[in-house]
């Protein structure tokens, strides 16, 4: 088992951060450490209920969380929870984490391809949403897979194929939105830098933890009857929740980073271990496809995602 201490993040008393998917796995092992430095939380959350569970296991610590609901799956709701988030004040950082993975074929509230509509263009608005409320330096953190070695999303690629993938193999759709995290946060920092921001963007992935993402794709494909077999297992031969949260926690802290790095587990075929600086695959790293997927992603949600 990989260790799982807590890096050293310092005293993070005054900073504010925005972790999606902050009630489940790699999310809330992320909030964890950070409100027990000091931080403070917005939980960003599709289940406000289940938010509210994972928060009172937080209660006590130094810092705090405040629960907010965000259904990525939804843009109406990604900007509500921006506007609701502007009266908080300065950010100093958004984890765009949440995820779900090699579901059955469905929508989005706006017609979009599930995956790619939660995984990536939910989060490509969020962020873009929150970047005028982040303070100079602030960071964003998009936290993508080894999956995405599987993307076959290249400069060719059209609107289609990321809001209507056809035909629709699971596995390899969820692998394009995790290519598409990695095109996202590279383009978007070469943008951001274009227009003298001092923002940062740094991608990560975290191995391969037990949390609740295996379980959920069983039961979304009808083995929900193994989960009880699988979770005993998955928590013996994968690293822990708190393990995949570290490469996030120092995507966020390291003041080395300066945006556009790739950190994440190396051992075993990157599966476990301490985040260290990647390579980025060769997936994430064609600048044509990163900027024609940043055009195709402004083109569907109907808006520029940096101001110049
Ligand atoms: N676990 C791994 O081995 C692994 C490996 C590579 C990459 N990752 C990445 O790590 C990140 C975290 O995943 P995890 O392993 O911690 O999985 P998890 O335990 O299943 O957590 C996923 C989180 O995403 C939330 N979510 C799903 N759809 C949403 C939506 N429409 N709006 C808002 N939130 C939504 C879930 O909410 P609910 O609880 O309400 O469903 C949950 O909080 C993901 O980006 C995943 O791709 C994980």
């Amino acid at each position: 088992m990989a260790a799982a201490a807590v890096p050293p993040l310092g005293d993070l008393s005054g900073r504010r951060i925005v972790v999606t998917g902050a009630n489940s796995g790699i999310g809330l092992e992320t909030t964890r450490a950070l409100v027990a430095h000091g931080a403070e939380v917005v939980m960003a959350c599709r289940s406000t209920e289940k938010a509210e569970a994972a928060a009172a296991g937080l209660r006590g610590a130094p810092g705090g969380v405040v629960v907010r609901h965000l259904d990525l799956a939804d843009l109406s709701s990604v900007r509500r929870f921006a506007g609701e988030t502007a009266g908080d004040g300065a950010l100093s950082g958004v984890v765009a984490n949440a995820a779900v993975m090699a579901c059955p074929l469905s929508f989005t509230a706006d017609g979009l391809e599930l995956q790619m509509g939660t995984n990536h263009f939910g989060h490509a608005l969020l962020v873009s949403l929150l970047l005028p409320m982040l303070e100079r330096e602030g960071r964003v953190v998009v936290v993508s897979s080894i999956a995405a070695r599987g993307g076959k999303l290249d400069a060719g690629m059209q609107a289609v194929d990321l809001t209507a993938p056809a035909p629709y193999r699971a596995q390899t759709v969820y692998s394009n939105s995790k290519q598409a995290n990695l095109l996202f946060a590279q383009e978007l920092q070469r943008r951001l830098r274009a227009a003298s921001s001092g923002t940062a963007v740094v991608a990560v992935h975290p191995g391969v933890s037990a949390t609740e993402l295996f379980p959920r794709q069983m039961r979304d494909n009808r083995m929900g009857f193994l989960v009880p077999l699988v979770r005993p297992v998955m928590g013996v031969i994968l690293q822990s929740a708190a393990a995949g949260a570290l490469p996030s926690l120092r995507a966020l802290s390291d003041p080395a980073l300066r945006g556009g790095e790739f950190l994440g587990p190396r051992h075993l075929g990157q599966t476990r271990g301490r985040p260290e600086l990647l390579e980025l695959y060769r997936q994430g790293a064609d600048n044509a496809a990163a900027s024609r997927l940043f055009d195709l992603t402004e083109e569907v949600l109907g808006t520029g995602l940096v101001a110049p």
